[in-house]
């Protein structure tokens, strides 16, 4: 689902009034992970790019002296007194990730004009394929409106309304992404450094998202538990974070943080190899293992995915899958044949549904370019 900037100023126009030069449109697109998963957090490297799906959040001034939201996906409506915001409170909805961003703009001294928003997100949320950075890299546009702002700060700023007030503690992959993506190629972030160098894709292999539509509790509380575990294993290594281990010295962790630490490790070697390698054989073979690392050593899958991915291997022209962002539900990325696309849909499609009596979702992902004013 892709808005023209038009219909998204009439729109906007049709709720808070005002003629349609005044209105600005501000789009931030969501990431599909390929690599990298579960490291970001610990200083690792990420395979990302944008999707074409994004959140857009159109913009007029107001006279109120409020901040005045309508979440077009929900319908809700929210109004704050400017001055009021940095002492907001929590919700636990989706207006977190508005006042978050409006605090963090705040703090780093980016004060928020009264103004009047429309949040319209094509990001299926929870999927995995950072509806949320979307929302705030978004949301942070249209309250910046215009003002310049260094790319590393909107992202750390994004992030930390997240970690803050939207009670997520995500890494930076996702606001990385929807802030610096290039359209047409992969980005490989240094979670470290947050270097990052575009790495281009060919043509003829399509990569699918397949949303097995789970929608799991046990994923914010099962994310908490696994950045607990690398950090014990961290202390125990002492290392200065995962990312600098060794599987020799992982082999010494007890239990199951062997496991938590051996997936880190190995999907570091992943990455590298994914970016080095010669074609979609080998690069899907890689994906497959990275599923297995995450479901078996990381165990973040659900039977769900699980059964997605085996599906993915028995169709013709599949040459890889894994489940896809913080897992527990969610998506699959899968990479195919461009010629073979149509048959994989129906056959992924016919055999979860035999399996589970669930519809999934299928989106075509294409590169996309990063966060960007559309007017
Ligand atoms: C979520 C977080 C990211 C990353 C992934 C797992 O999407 O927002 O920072 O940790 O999970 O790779």
């Amino acid at each position: 689902m892709i808005f023209t900037t038009e219909s998204l100023q009439d729109a906007h126009r049709r709720k808070w009034g005002g003629s349609g030069a005044d209105v600005k449109v501000y789009r931030a697109p969501g990431r599909v992970n390929l690599l990298g998963e579960h490291t970001d957090y610990t200083e690792g490297f990420v395979l990302a790019m944008a999707l074409d799906l994004g959140c857009y959040v159109t913009r007029s001034k107001n006279a109120s002296g409020e901040l005045r939201v309508i979440s077009e996906n929900n319908g809700q409506e929210r109004r704050w007194p400017t001055s009021a915001l940095p002492v907001v409170q929590p919700m636990h909805d989706w207006s977190d990730y508005i006042v978050g961003v409006a605090k963090e703009l705040f703090r780093a001294g980016y004060p928020v004009e009264p103004a009047n928003l429309r949040v319209h997100s094509a990001v299926p949320m929870g999927a995995g394929l950072g509806s949320s950075a979307a929302i705030e890299v978004a949301t942070a546009l249209a309250l910046l409106d215009g003002r310049a702002i260094p790319a590393v700060e909107l992202i750390q700023l994004c992030r930390r309304a997240e970690n803050r007030f939207a009670g997520a503690p995500c890494g930076v992959t996702d606001q990385f992404v929807s802030v610096t993506a290039e359209a047409g190629s992969l980005l490989e972030i240094d979670c470290r450094t947050l270097e990052s160098r575009t790495v281009s894709w060919p043509e003829d292999i399509a990569i699918l998202a397949v949303d097995s539509m789970v929608r799991s509790e046990a994923g914010l509380s099962g994310y908490r538990a696994r950045i607990a575990e690398c950090a014990e294993a961290r202390e125990r290594l002492g290392v200065r974070s995962l990312r600098d281990a060794t599987l020799e010295q992982v082999a010494s962790l007890p239990g199951e943080l062997q496991g938590r630490a051996r997936h880190v490790v190995s999907e570091k070697a992943r990455v590298h190899a994914f970016v080095a390698a010669d074609g979609p054989a080998e690069r899907g073979q890689l994906l497959y293992a990275s599923h297995a690392s995450l479901r078996d050593d990381y165990a973040v899958s659900c039977a769900e995915l699980d059964c997605l991915v085996d599906l993915a291997r028995s169709i013709d022209g599949v040459y890889g899958a894994r489940l896809t962002g913080g897992g527990f539900g969610g998506c699959t990325v899968n990479l195919v044949e461009v010629a073979h696309v149509p048959g994989f849909e129906e056959k992924i499609k016919a055999g979860y549904q035999a399996a589970y009596g669930i519809a999934p979702r299928v989106y075509r992902c294409v590169p996309a370019g990063g966060a960007a004013p559309q007017s």
